[in-house]
């Protein structure tokens, strides 16, 4: 992990900043017509006009619409070729549809045949096995999504501890988990901006406290009524806020010392290396929960817990973990997913490939740090293996706060549009970048190049 800053930043000029986003939205329409026309008249019957409400959050007016992808390149509809870094926003760390994860997936879904069946695999046991040698908890299920790990994880905090809450760290993302909807602000904790139809009142179920605020998580771990920290080790959903020295371990000793489980969502911060954060910094969690990349494109999830824990809970008898007790779904655990989980795990994924990823990470951190310094840009890159994320402000933001206040959207829509424009897709939500076994030193160049550009034009 690792940050890059400047000293004496220069000015951002709003109006020419104005006449830029101009420019490049222009650009935008010109090159991407046949994504605004399928936006603008095909799709009548999609709520917001797209197959899920989020992908309207692309700059430009319209998102683009994919055509094909491989690798670390995908191709839109109007046949211009794309390097991406945004990966499905993680689902594709492991690149697009890699070789093993087809040859797996097609196997069990033309060659043997029976995509969801209700019945184990053996293949569930190498991934669980898997698992548990890369981050540790040495029993797992699995899900379709991290959202539905950290949901049933979260419920399994609950039942072992018998506490109704959990504490979050403000502007944490973990899916779309009731309770993780909630920030700290001055007057205290609050429902977190736009949370739609919440069940409850987050501020019943949840506690919440800055990252990297050892003080303030005592205190609320005092009240002595949180069933677990659910956390990534390092947040990467408002940027990048990497943890103080010392403050992991720390966290650690407070949870054990308050009695409450320790969750760590390791569903991006995959990107530190084989085994999560938890591996590269020998943290140990109760429970590690994970989703989007390990079934290489195909919906998986997972969550691990410790032996002892899974034994309390498997002998507990109030708690239906088998039928209709609030955990499971149908296809969670389907051998579909499974056989893709081995594939990207035992050849796409592997060791080797975290050391080449963490390298172009280090390379697009490099090239991204010179382009600030030199044009005396008041931003800051941040590296967390084998992904790298810029933000407006000239410090790496040290909790999610202050990440927030760094947001501006008029500098994210220029970037956004301007590296759409000229071939590098960066994450939609920021301005994340991601490197997958499929990405090469060319790929990481080329952002490298746009993004210099991209400054030069801004600083005239
Ligand atoms: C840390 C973290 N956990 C969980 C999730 C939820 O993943 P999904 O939407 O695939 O359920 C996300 C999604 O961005 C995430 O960033």
């Amino acid at each position: 992990m690792s940050s890059a800053q400047v000293a004496g930043p220069a000015e951002i000029d709003r109006a020419r900043l104005a006449a830029l986003i101009e420019r490049e939205r222009a650009t935008y329409r010109h090159r991407h017509s046949k994504s605004r026309a399928a936006f603008e008249h095909g799709a009548a019957h999609l709520l917001g006009g797209v197959p899920m409400t989020w992908m309207r959050m692309w700059a430009g007016g319209f998102p683009l619409y994919l055509d094909r992808a491989r690798g670390a390149e995908l191709v839109d509809l109007d046949g211009n070729r794309f390097v991406d870094f945004c990966l499905g926003d993680t689902g594709a760390m492991a690149g697009h549809s890699p070789e093993p994860a087809v040859a797996a997936v097609t196997s069990r879904y033309a060659g043997e045949g029976g995509a969801t069946t209700m019945l184990p695999i053996e293949d569930a046991s190498w991934v669980a096995a898997e698992l548990a040698r890369r981050f540790g908890p040495t029993h797992w299920s699995f899900t379709l999504s991290a959202t539905d790990a950290n949901r049933w994880a979260i419920r399994l905090a609950r039942q072992l501890t018998g506490r109704p809450k959990i504490l979050v760290f403000s502007y944490c993302y973990h899916g779309s988990v009731d309770e993780a909807f909630i920030v700290a602000g001055p007057d205290g904790p609050r429902s977190r901006e736009g949370n739609v139809g919440a069940p409850v009142d987050p501020r019943e179920t949840t506690r919440v406290v800055e990252f990297n605020d050892l003080d303030a998580l005592e205190r609320e771990l005092g009240a002595g009524d949180v069933a677990a920290v659910l956390m990534e080790p390092a947040l990467t959903n408002i940027g990048i806020v990497l943890p103080d020295p010392g403050y992991l371990d720390a966290v650690r000793e407070l949870t054990t010392g308050h009695g409450c489980l320790l969750i760590n969502d390791e569903t991006h911060t995959f990107s530190a290396g084989p085994g999560g954060c938890t591996r590269a910094w020998r943290l140990s969690p109760d429970l590690v929960t994970i989703g989007k990349s390990i079934g290489g494109g195909i919906p998986f999830g997972a969550y691990g817990l410790t032996a002892e824990l899974a034994e309390r809970i498997l002998a507990d008898e109030d708690a239906d973990i088998v039928d209709t007790g609030g955990i499971g779904g149908t296809l969670a655990g389907n051998a579909l997913s499974i056989a893709a989980a081995r594939a990207t795990l035992e050849q796409v994924l592997t060791e080797a490939a975290f050391d080449r990823m963490i390298g172009l990470g280090d390379r697009f951190t490099a090239g991204v740090g010179d382009v600030i310094q030199s044009r005396r840009l008041p931003w800051s890159i941040t590296q967390l293996g084998a992904r790298a994320e810029y933000r407006f402000c000239p410090q790496p933001p040290h909790t999610g706060g202050e990440s927030a206040a760094a947001a501006d959207s008029e500098l994210d829509e220029y970037l956004h549009l301007y590296t759409a424009n000229r071939g590098v897709l960066m994450t939609p939500f920021h301005n994340m970048a991601l490197m997958s076994p499929a990405t090469t030193a060319a790929h990481v160049d080329t952002h490298t190049e746009v993004f210099a550009a991209a400054a030069d034009d801004l600083v005239g």
